[in-house]
């Protein structure tokens, strides 16, 4: 077996058992476990737990505060076992460097563009700007901040990837053909975005609401893909 890449599998569950279940049943097949606000507030001892399994630790809390607030918030995350914090780029590029600086070198802020729950029309009418324009303008300023790793829609990933080779993009809003979309806008197959040169593929429902040898099969269909 290859040393599993590219899926992080997004645990959005409440109840930690559950969660391991998952950790202990695509551990072998899945290289990172996202912990998001539904499972970190109910059972922050997740941390430890999964990294137990050796696998990266994403915690997606998507912070959105003042510069100061950030910069202690990640600081005290910090030598837990987390390995990425998300941090919404809409704060600013001083806040995505008070990011950059609070976690130093064992922390590093991943920033989340625009939600793939947002779609082109809604995004215009509160933005006055094509979705396209203002993902590449917060990748932008978030380089100039410093952060290296970003979360974008599979629409977005190809033109980012080009402009930003060195940029590391984890891409959500990815559903297997035929499989429901739910509240995701920006919805893409997991071919697609593998085509499109995404590093990171971030799978929750798809495979966290079927049976264990489905979602088996789905990550291992992927391997063989990338
Ligand atoms: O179940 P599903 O595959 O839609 O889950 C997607 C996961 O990715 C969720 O945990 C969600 O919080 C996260 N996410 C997202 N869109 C972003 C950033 C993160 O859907 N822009």
């Amino acid at each position: 077996m290859n040393p599993p890449a590219k899926v992080a599998v997004a645990m959005d569950t409440p109840l930690e058992e559950t969660a391991l279940g998952w950790v202990r049943d695509l551990s072998r097949y899945a290289g990172a476990f996202k912990v998001g606000p539904v499972l970190f507030h109910a059972a922050p001892s997740i941390v430890e737990r999964v990294k137990e399994r050796d696998r990266l630790l994403f915690l997606d809390l998507k912070l959105h505060d003042i510069p100061s607030v950030i910069n202690l918030a990640i600081r005290g995350l910090s030598g837990r076992g987390v390995d990425r914090i998300t941090i919404h780029l809409s704060g600013g590029e001083e806040m995505a460097a008070a990011a950059v600086d609070g976690g130093g070198e064992d922390l590093l802020p991943i920033g989340v563009t625009v939600l793939t729950s947002l779609s082109p029309p809604v995004w215009e009418r509160f933005s006055g700007q094509r979705i396209e324009d203002s993902v590449s303008r917060m990748v932008e300023m978030g380089w100039r901040a410093g952060i290296r790793e970003f979360v974008c829609s599979g629409n977005e990933v190809s033109a980012l990837k080009k402009a930003f080779p060195h940029g590391v993009f984890w891409v959500p809003g990815i559903r297997f053909p035929g499989d429901d979309g739910g509240d995701q806008k920006r919805v893409s197959t997991p071919q697609e975005v593998l085509d499109a040169g995404a590093d990171w593929l971030v799978i929750g429902r798809s495979l966290t609401s079927v049976s264990v040898p489905k979602a088996r099969s789905r990550l291992l269909s992927l391997l063989d893909a990338g």
